[in-house]
């Protein structure tokens, strides 16, 4: 897909340049970048390439769609933004949520996301639904990564390892618990983790788990595991696709 990227102003590039800096303080301060990952994720998430609909647009300002199930607690991340986003009124909130994101690799010691500015702020929130079930398998993921947002097997197994960051809150998913033993620095532990099986104290979920029984995931778990610099290659890739669903498409 060639990409034809809008022309901003030079008032809101500079306004992107103090704004990333304004949010890489903010996260190192609150140790948030798990939650502003999961906020960047769950609002391109739901783009849908039959109906041009979702995607990263800004719609996530909208309680409706922080009232969606898929995205509880998601009001905190707006919450602990809001002082950030107030200081830059002339950066759409779209560009807004996907520059947090990839703030939040780079700042947990993760690759570099190029990042192209410009996306609009949609009005309408995107139906509820699109986002993946936890309890789900292989046809699930493929159904809403491939079908729905038009992304690819090798995207489904590299953007899993977001999961390197974080945890599950029992209050906000049904689930408890980190993936990895350092659930604030992002690198290649998810997969090892997910390859040597349950341990004390560590969480897998059934989507998660899901990717080890699968012909053409479980390679992909394998060499991520192994080679951190493939899966920093290939996560970057999947990332900056998913930030730009929708966007910039000629
Ligand atoms: C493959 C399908 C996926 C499923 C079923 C899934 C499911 C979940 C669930 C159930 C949680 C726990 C939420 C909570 O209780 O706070 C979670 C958290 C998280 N997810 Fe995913 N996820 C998926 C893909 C992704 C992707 C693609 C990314 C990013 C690239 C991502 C990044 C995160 C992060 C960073 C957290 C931790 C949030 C925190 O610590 O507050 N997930 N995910």
């Amino acid at each position: 897909m060639v990409k034809s990227y809008p022309t901003v102003s030079g008032e809101y590039r500079q306004a992107l340049e103090k704004c990333k800096r304004k949010l890489r303080g903010l996260i190192a301060d609150k140790k948030c970048a798990p939650i502003m990952l999961r906020l960047a994720w769950h609002s391109a998430g739901t783009y849908d390439v039959e109906t041009k609909t979702g995607g990263p647009f800004g719609t996530m300002r909208y309680k409706e769609e922080l009232g969606h199930g898929a995205n509880n607690g998601l009001d905190i991340a707006i919450r602990l933004l809001e002082p950030i986003k107030e200081q830059f009124p002339i950066i759409s909130f779209a560009d807004f949520y996907q520059l947090a994101g990839i703030v939040a690799v780079e700042i947990t010691g993760g690759p570099e996301i190029p990042f192209h500015p410009g996306r609009e702020d949609k009005p309408k929130p995107p139906k509820e639904g699109r986002l993946p079930d936890a309890t789900k398998g292989c046809d699930h993921l493929r159904d809403v990564f491939i079908k729905q947002m038009g992304l690819s097997d090798k995207d489904i197994v590299a953007l899993s390892g977001g999961h390197t960051l974080g945890r599950c809150h029992i209050d906000r998913s049904g689930f408890e618990g980190p993936w990895t033993s350092n659930p604030l620095i992002f690198d290649n532990s998810y997969f090892k983790e997910l390859l040597s099986g349950e341990k004390e104290g560590l969480l897998q979920l059934p989507s998660d788990k899901a990717l080890l029984s699968d012909p053409i995931f479980r390679p992909l778990v394998e060499n991520y595991a192994a080679d951190e610099d493939a899966f920093f290659g290939d996560y970057a890739e999947a990332h900056l696709k998913l930030s730009e669903l929708g966007f910039a498409e000629a």
